[in-house]
């Protein structure tokens, strides 16, 4: 599958070699441009700037965001003008849900899709793989599969689909992918499950839960 990657900070980059590895391509840009030339000795497409990166993208697009969250509303600003209906809007850093239903609601008349990502793992994930807690159009979410099982692990699945579970009440698959509804559901499911992992370790029991297994 190709995908964008704008952002190529400690997520980005290595989601973007986690990708490679599986074989598939990324075209990528980052503000400060030694990071793209970092990548392109290592594989991946370079673009000099937002736009040239939607050109060398092939229809519908996958346009992944991993940026700060203040720094996303500008990036999209920035980038709707290139994009055109169908192509596909993904916001993987750490947002805040109300701002994706926001989003998802000012990118619907242009039919550009907008999915937020919940992605935990933290610099790890290049070697362990990804937790992806998904939200968005149940049409368009599958059609980021073959990219969001290359960037997961199966054997995470234990722990991670676990905490998820706790907050959400659904496994939808044997994956760390967890569907966790419309827009806004994926970073909401995110924010709760860090919720629930701190007030599990600051508990009394916490040395307990973590003999279980639970945290
Ligand atoms: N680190 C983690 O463990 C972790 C885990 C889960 C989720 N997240 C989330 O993932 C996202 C990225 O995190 P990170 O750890 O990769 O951050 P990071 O290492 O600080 O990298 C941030 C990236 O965003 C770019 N950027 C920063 N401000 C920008 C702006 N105003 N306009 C355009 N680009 C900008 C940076 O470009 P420059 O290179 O030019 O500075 C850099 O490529 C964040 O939303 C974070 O909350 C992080």
């Amino acid at each position: 599958m190709q995908v964008g990657m704008i952002g190529l900070g400690r997520m980005g980059a290595n989601m973007v070699r986690r990708l490679l590895k599986g074989g598939h391509e990324c075209v990528v840009f980052n503000r400060s441009p030694d990071k793209v030339q970092e990548l392109t000795k290592e594989g991946a497409v370079g673009a000099f700037s937002l736009a040239n990166l939607v050109s060398k993208l092939e229809k519908p697009r996958a346009v992944w965001l991993m940026v700060p969250a203040a720094a996303v509303d500008q990036t999209i600003a920035d980038l709707v003008a290139s994009l055109k209906p169908g192509d596909i809007l993904i916001d993987g850093g750490n947002s805040y849900y109300g701002d994706d239903i926001r989003r998802a609601q000012e990118l619907a008349p242009k039919r550009i899709h907008y999915v937020d990502v919940g992605t935990s793992g933290g610099v790890w994930g290049l070697e362990r793989g990804y937790c992806l807690m998904v939200g968005g159009e149940a049409s368009v979410v599958p059609h980021l599969d073959p990219s969001s099982v290359e960037l997961t692990q199966e054997d995470m699945v234990s722990i991670r689909c676990l905490r998820v579970a706790i907050s959400t009440g659904r496994i939808e698959s044997c994956r760390p992918i967890i569907d966790a509804g419309g827009q806004g559901a994926g970073h909401l499911s995110a924010r709760s499950s860090r919720v629930t992992s701190e007030r599990i370790l600051r508990s009394p029991s916490a040395s307990d839960a973590g003999r279980a297994g639970v945290i």
